[in-house]
């Protein structure tokens, strides 16, 4: 699986550690930036990630700022995303499981590392749960549709 990472430069350090776990269980991952420390606009990098995802290069994407706040909002921009700004793994299950997110939003200002590690993983191995759900999901699509015009 490909997964398209990306942050500004608060999230710049939980990123690099969010893809060295990722590259060592044998996903795929494509680095959006920052590649440093260096200040950049969440807007852009959410972008990116966003993109990927939505073109499908990338099944799912990461995406890190301080609180996760910014670039979440961001990359909710682009249509038939859902980013989930995750800060609990009953959340990160339950945003695959019922919302079918394809982004997962962290805030490297706000999770220590075990703490995203394990949102992480229990994000991508959580299977969409369909059914009623799906209903819901088409919903937010109708909604995406109803308003972008
Ligand atoms: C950058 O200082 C900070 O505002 C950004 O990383 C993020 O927290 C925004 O939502």
């Amino acid at each position: 699986m490909k997964i398209a990472i990306g942050s500004d430069h608060g999230g710049f350090q939980l990123k690099e550690t969010v893809k060295e776990y990722l590259l060592d269980k044998n996903y795929e991952v494509e680095d959006f930036g920052a590649y440093d420390t260096e200040s950049v606009d969440y807007p852009e990098i959410g972008e990116k990630v966003a993109l990927s995802v939505k073109d499908g290069e990338s099944e799912k994407g990461i995406i890190v700022c301080g609180t996760g706040l910014g670039i979440s909002i961001s990359a909710n921009k682009i249509p038939g995303i859902r980013a989930a700004l995750v800060s609990d793994t009953f959340s990160a299950k339950m945003s695959r499981a019922h919302n079918d997110a394809n982004i997962l939003a962290l805030g490297g200002r706000v999770l220590g590392t075990d703490l995203a590690l394990e949102i992480v993983d229990t994000w991508l191995k959580t299977d969409f749960e369909g059914g009623r759900h799906e209903r819901r999901v088409n919903k937010i699509k109708d909604l995406e549709s109803k308003y972008n015009k």
